[in-house]
């Protein structure tokens, strides 16, 4: 079943109904503004940091769920609906939801009478427009009121939902013009506010959220929509809100367009006041001039338009099947641009104010983004090495307005190191931009300790050298990519972190994985080093790769699948030998991905045991059989109910690790399978059961124990859209940048036929004419010449490079 379509013309999805198994939302803004909102106008606002500089308020958990937004009311002749939908509920004749790429656009029809809600963030400005057109489709003149409504958060979102005997006496207003000014704490430390206004002549406003619901009411039953007559409150503490009172009057068909601005703004410190107690407003009212017109608001829409076609450029794929195309050219690599700017911030599972910026996750970001805005990837690098620590572990978190590692969290995680090292190669590949090796960078930002980017690279080589276990293999610390693989902290307090919880010392715990990526990523570390003229690093990297390899051989072989781990007390886990947990799905892509077991037939044999028992119609499971009680020496995976999370759920995060093993041993079919398994565009005819947005990715399917299995949770905010786009642009497409040039080598699907990847890169274009599918070993022409291998050497910048691959 669905509940829209997509408009890959329009590069939008369309939802034709408010009835969603689940608020499915968008993101506005690309550079410090930025704004979620759901298809029913829900969600909220802020200034680069959603915790500390939130505009307006939203709240988690609650009933009716997705409260608080932007909306919009109309009270035609005593009929009082909103064209999102809600908060009224109000049925229309007609809705539809349009999300697009930094935009929405909501419209509703209702006793002929149609508005449209067209919500966007311009580029390079701190506000969040919202354009509304109303249509009168009767044949009768009309003549009605419509109200705008947003709620502001006290700035601090924690805060705001906690500190009431502060928060409920410090709401303070101005109203000024017509245009609404919160001011909330600006009399004291802060130098910012914000501002709502219109560009048309108001008949009343309230600032009061009491006078404007009625106390005790819902949006849903808001008092003055249903009044007709706005009350003119001005707030003093309490609950400060903003809302615009319009009197149109339309004659049959004509249509009016009004722009509401929603502003963040900030004074110099000496420049805050126009008179004692009035603030200086110039800032705001430049930015409302800006909108003054529709012609300028629709001028700054086409600016964000052609941002887009302009980032979305540079990896595009004309194939016979739509649903490949609109996931590679439009929304997979717009969640990673949405991933880039949010991490792991905010969304409709995480609410803003709890987790910073991972080490490890923003790394692995950047792998989907680096080739959209390699400039901000290279900061992003410089900024993530800087809360590196001299033995080369890392802050497992870092703050993003201040760019320090997070002490409550602390470090640990024994993978956080490599994951850098992947990170800056495909910098690198992406640009040639060898340099960044030489940049000094700090340790724990401090910089009387900066060393060169390649310094810290050898460090982050070294720590798993340096923490192996007692069979060689890398200790895990608090845990590697599984946050869940607590194997030495043994918690039996409630509530307790597993993540800082004080770990038992003594503990021989070691990770199969942490090899498998040592494996997969040295051989970057060691290409690196060898570039820069240092053979002999080169050669000790390579040889200790080599013996990590035969290390996974010796002690992380099962017999028919890698082992995950060794406990504390250096007992195996994922192996035949328990009942529970048997095989776990991460060593299988990472090892093989390393080369592990490909030329003697275990690589074969570890996802052949994959596909027997971790595989579903929704994706592989985590590890399977799920622990069905709490294992104490495990940690967090289990407790987890099974088939949730990591404990048996399907983590749509690492399942492109097994689908770029299957293309390393060249199994076209089961790697096209399993992309297809989870990949929303693919599950878009079964929304009943996926229920989250057929658009993005989530980072979790309950797995096969899980009585709901099949349904997705915790969308947008992911790896997972980083993974996939790495997975299906470079390995089943087969098109990734490598040191020297292009490398093609496609292994998708037969079902996919003849394609064309179209790739900017380094300055020049490839195109890429992929002429049959279902196996591996393409034969390339380079513009009409035939070539040895399948790397097509970088062209000179403002070059068109024609290439053909047969198979
Ligand atoms: C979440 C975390 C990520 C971790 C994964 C598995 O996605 O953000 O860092 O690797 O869960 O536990
Ligand atoms: C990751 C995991 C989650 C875990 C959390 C702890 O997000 O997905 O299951 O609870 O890390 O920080």
């Amino acid at each position: 079943m669905q509940f829209g379509h997509f408009d890959d013309e329009a590069r939008e999805y369309v939802i034709e109904t408010p009835h969603t198994p689940y608020p499915w939302i968008n993101y506005l803004g690309a550079q410090e503004f930025f704004g979620l909102v759901s298809h029913t106008g829900g969600g909220y606002c802020f200034y680069r940091d959603a915790k500390m500089r939130r505009l307006t308020r939203y709240r988690y958990n609650n009933t009716p769920v997705d409260d608080g937004g932007r909306f919009f009311s109309i009270n035609d002749g005593g009929d009082v609906w909103s064209p999102s939908y809600r908060p009224y509920k109000t049925e229309l004749d007609f809705f539809e939801t349009r999300h697009g790429m930094g935009y929405t656009r909501i419209t509703g029809e209702r006793g002929g009478l149609r508005a449209s809600v067209l919500l966007f963030v311009p580029v390079d400005i701190n506000a969040e427009i919202h354009q509304v057109t109303v249509t009168n489709t009767s044949d009768a003149a009309k003549s009605f009121s419509m109200f705008s409504f947003i709620e502001f958060n006290l700035w601090n979102a924690e805060d705001d939902q906690t500190n009431y005997q502060r928060n409920l006496s410090i709401g303070e207003v101005e109203v000024e013009d017509g245009a609404i000014y919160h001011k909330t704490e600006y009399r004291e430390r802060r130098n910012h506010f914000a501002v709502y206004g219109v560009n048309a002549p108001i008949a009343g406003f309230d600032t009061d959220r009491d006078t404007y619901l009625g106390y005790g009411n819902g949006f849903h039953e808001a008092a003055v929509p249903h009044a007709g007559k706005a009350g003119n409150s001005v707030a003093s503490g309490w609950y400060p809100c903003a809302s615009h009172q319009l009197e149109i009057e339309l004659a049959p068909g004509e249509s009016q367009t009004f722009t509401f601005t929603l502003g963040y703004i900030e004074n110099a410190e000496d420049d805050k006041w126009e008179s004692k107690g009035v603030i200086n407003k110039t800032g705001a009212k430049a930015l409302l001039e800006r909108f003054a017109t529709t012609e300028a608001t629709d001028a700054e829409f086409a600016k964000l338009n052609a941002y887009w076609d302009q980032l979305l450029g540079s990896y595009t794929v004309e194939s016979g099947d739509d649903k490949l195309n609109r996931m590679v050219n439009i929304w997979n690599q717009y969640q990673c641009m949405v991933t880039y700017n949010m991490s792991r911030s905010a969304s409709y599972f995480e609410t803003g104010i709890g987790r910073g910026m991972g080490f490890r996750d923003s790394n692995q970001d950047l792998l989907g983004f680096v080739h959209l805005v390699p400039e901000r990837a290279r900061e992003r690098i410089i900024d993530i090495a800087s809360t590196q620590f001299e033995d080369g572990s890392a802050y497992h978190q870092y703050q993003p307005l201040t760019k320090r590692g997070n002490h409550a969290l602390g470090s640990g995680f024994n993978d956080d190191p490599l994951w850098l090292i992947s990170g800056v190669a495909a910098y690198i590949k992406e640009t040639g931009d060898f340099a960044i090796l030489d940049e000094m960078v700090p340790f724990d930002n401090d910089e009387s300790k900066a060393q060169s980017l390649m310094e810290h690279l050898k460090r982050s080589f070294n720590h798993p050298l340096e923490k192996a276990g007692p069979h060689g293999l890398p200790l895990i610390g608090r845990a590697d990519w599984n946050d869940c693989l607590n194997l030495n902290c043994f918690s039996s307090t409630p509530g307790e972190s597993f993540q800082t919880t004080e770990n038992q010392a003594g503990g021989v715990a070691e990770s199969v994985f942490i090899a498998g990526m040592f494996a997969a990523i040295g051989p970057d570390y060691a290409a690196l080093a060898r570039r820069r003229g240092d053979e002999a690093e080169a050669v000790r990297a390579e040889a200790a790769v080599a013996t990590m390899k035969q290390v996974v051989l010796d002690h992380g072989w099962d017999g028919e699948w890698f082992l995950r781990a060794y406990d504390f007390y250096g007992n195996k886990v994922g192996t035949n030998e328990t009942a529970e947990g048997k095989i776990w799905i991460e060593p299988q892509g990472f090892c093989i991905m390393g080369g592990i077991g490909v030329d003697d037939g275990k690589a074969i044999k570890a996802l052949d045991s994959c596909r027997e028992h971790l595989n579903t119609p929704h994706g592989m499971v985590l590890q399977s059989p799920a622990y069905t009680s709490y294992q104490i020496q495990l940690g967090e995976v289990s407790t987890y109910p099974p088939g949730y999370k990591e404990n048996g759920g399907i983590f749509c995060h690492n399942n492109p690790w097994v689908i770029i093993a299957e293309t390393i041993v060249g199994r076209a079919e089961y790697a096209w399978e399993y992309y297809k398994q989870i990949t929303p565009a693919y599950r878009e005819e079964i929304s009943e059961i996926h229920r989250l947005e057929p658009y993005v990715y989530a980072q979790m399917i309950a797995g096969k124990e899980a009585s709901r299995h099949g349904e997705a949770k915790n969308s947008w905010l992911t790896g997972t859209a980083s993974w996939n786009f790495v997975t299906v642009s470079q390995y089943l497409l087969g098109v990734r940048a490598d040191y020297d040039g292009l490398v093609v080598d496609p292994c998708i699907g037969e079902e996919v036929g003849e394609y064309t990847v179209r790739r900017q890169i380094r300055g020049a274009t490839y195109v890429i004419n992929v002429k049959s599918t279902g196996a591996k070993g393409a034969k390339l022409t380079v513009d009409g010449v035939a070539i040895e291998g399948n790397t097509v050497p970088y062209a000179a910048a403002g070059s068109t490079v024609q290439v053909v691959a047969s198979l």
